[in-house]
Order: structure tokens, then sequence, then C-alpha cells
């Protein structure tokens, strides 16, 4: 029997239905004490002294270059594979951001590649931990740049914390509030800058002054949400066990690598020379939704220059279904059915 599985389900329940209820209950939609709530959580779950609740992920990543004095003069360096939200939160800060390339294994930023970038221009360092994988924050620390580490996939154990760590609560995230996204530091100066910049009530006129408040209604959400991330991380690291297995005897295809302080936000797997576009219709076709977790984002403007890891991870990583609600129906599901059509593809 044929079987419809979405890439993606939100994973909630009567706990963060009554938490909405309730907040909406209480008359305090926005400004009251559902961001302090979530800030404490959301700052103890990141390991970090301090947390400021933001409106989104690319809010949370324009105030925290803001908050590390990056001006229009400088440059921030990235990963060339990485979402759109953070070269346009280096554009709105009036920064250039350079894209270097990624390893080819873990897909997070290449280290040498960052330290090979800085010039005198270079105003911080964005790490995006790509798909629950630790970016090597350790190594980029001992290049004297300020960091940022995007932890919008997922917090994984890390031994060296970044001066400023980012996360989002977009409703498909692993903690997802709708929208929003936080701030964290253990820097009080970057805390109170955080805090203050959010918001332009009673302030001077300036255009980086805009509306980057979270709303009590997602804070409530996102609190119970962050309430059961150790649960959601098990359950995730469950299925990608089982992918893990099933998919180690098809050597045309490459997985992620499993290292144990990693998180599993996504399961992708590198196609390399497999046809893209009709393995996914394939799997469509069976009723399996997948997608390339992230879309190419360069232009003539911001084209990715030297970044050849980068460039084939756009064309040849497909994510598929890893969420804490998939059944194990759903999984053996999807196992057979892209065993059948990977082994269909290779052998032609
Ligand atoms: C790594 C990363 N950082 C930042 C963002 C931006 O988050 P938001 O959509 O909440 O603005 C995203 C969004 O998908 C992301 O994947």
């Amino acid at each position: 029997m044929a079987l419809h599985i979405p890439h993606n389900r939100l994973t909630f329940d009567q706990r963060e239905v009554a938490a909405a209820e309730r907040t909406a209950a209480s008359g305090y939609w926005a400004g009251g004490d559902a961001v302090l709530a979530v800030e404490t959580s959301v700052a103890t779950l990141g390991g970090m002294n301090f947390a400021v609740a933001v409106a989104s992920g690319v809010s949370a990543l324009r105030l925290a270059l803001l908050a590390l004095g990056v001006t229009a003069e400088g440059e921030v360096i990235v990963p060339g594979y990485s979402c759109v939200a953070i070269i346009n939160a280096v554009l709105a800060v009036g920064a250039v951001p350079i894209a270097v390339d990624v390893e080819h294994d873990t897909l997070c930023i290449d280290p040498a590649l960052a330290a090979a970038a800085i010039t005198a221009k270079t105003q911080a360092i964005i790490a995006v931990n790509t798909f629950g994988y630790p970016a090597d924050i350790a190594r980029l620390a001992l290049l004297g740049m300020p960091i940022i580490e995007d932890c919008a996939h997922g917090f994984p154990l890390q031994n060296v914390t970044a001066d400023i760590r980012i996360t989002s609560f977009y409703a498909t995230k692993m903690i997802g509030g709708g929208e929003g996204g936080a701030v964290l530091t253990n820097t009080k100066a970057l805390y109170d800058f955080v805090l203050d910049w959010r918001d332009y009530t009673d302030k001077k006129p300036h255009p980086q002054r805009l509306n980057d408040k979270m709303s009590d209604l997602e804070a409530a959400v996102t609190t119970v949400q962050l309430q059961k991330y150790q649960e959601f991380v098990t359950q995730r690291q469950r299925l990608a066990d089982c992918y893990l297995a099933s998919f180690a005897a098809l050597p045309v295809i490459s997985l992620p690598p499993a290292t144990p302080n990693r998180v599993w936000y996504r399961f992708v797997i590198d196609l390399a020379e497999l046809p893209f576009l009709e393995i996914q219709s394939a799997l469509s076709d069976r009723g399996i939704t997948t997608y390339p977790p992230i879309e190419d984002w360069s232009t003539d403007l911001y084209p990715l220059a030297h970044t050849h890891n980068a460039k084939s991870a756009y064309n040849q990583v497909l994510s598929i279904p890893l969420y804490p609600t998939l059944t194990d129906t759903e999984l053996a599901y999807v196992v057979s059915n892209l065993q059948e059509v990977i082994v269909s593809y290779s052998n032609e």
C-alpha cells in the first residue's frame, strides 16, 4: 500500500495548545512574562548565561552582527553552503559576505579556508552547525575573530563556546514556535546591546532599530517545545541510526557523518553522480516527499567563487523525512523505497 509521507510534520500535543490558550486568555499577547520564561529556558539549553528572544533567526543574526560591532566597511566570513538568511543578515548591516567552502563530509565551514579568507576588513565569522553537525568552533576560535555560532539546526555539544550563539524557532526547526529566534551569549555587554536594539520604543531614529521582538504567544509555545528538546533529540537519533544502518550497503551514495555530539535536524544523503531530479521524482511517485535542503542563493552579484564542496552540495544533497512523529511503518516504507530507487538508478 502506498503511503504519503511529508518531508516534515510538526511535533506537538495538548501541552503546546494549552500554553497558547493560556497566554491568549491572559491578555498579554506581547510584552508579558512568557518572553522572559522562554529566555531563561533557551539560555539553559544553549549553555550560556544570557538569552534574548527575538522575532526570527535572521533577526538574531542581524542583531548579533550589530552587537559584535560589524559595520558597513566590514567583511563577514560565512559558509558557502548555508541558508540565504545568513547572507541577508550580513547585507542588512551593510557588510560584505565572504563565502568560503565547507568541508565535504560535515558540510560545515572549513576552518583552514576561513583562516585564509581573513583580511584587514574581516569583522566576524558565522559558523553554522549544518543539519546539527557541530562546526569546529574550537579551531575557528584560534583565528582571533568574533564568532557567531548558528544553532538554527540544533545545539550539538561543543567544548568551546562562540561569542554568540543564535537559533531559530521557525515552525519546522528542532524547536518550533511558529516564528522566532534567540541570541545567546555569556557576555553581559552583548546581551544588553541585543536587548536594547531589538526594539525602537522611546529611542532615537536609526535604520537598524526595527521591531525584532518575539510575541508572548510564540514564546509560550516555544517554552513547551524547549522542555521536550532532549526527547526530540533522542527520537531523531533513533530514526537517524536506522537510516544509517539501512543505507550502509548502498555505496553509490554518501551518508552524513555520525559523531556522538551531533544532533539530527535533517538526514541528508549525497547522491553524487546519480540523477537528482529523477530520484526525487521516483520517490515522490511512491508518496515520499524529499527536498534539496538548502537552495543555492548565488547570483552574479553574489557569486560562489572557489567553493567546490558547497556547489556540489547544492546539486547533490537530498533531505529525506526525519521528525519525531515519523512512525515505524513510515520509517520502514522510506527505507525500502529509497533502497529500491537507489539500486534501480545505480544499475542504469
Ligand atoms: C542555518 C540557518 N540560520 C538562520 C536561519 C533563519 O531563521 P529564520 O527563518 O527564523 O529567520 C535559517 C532558516 O532556515 C537557517 O537554516
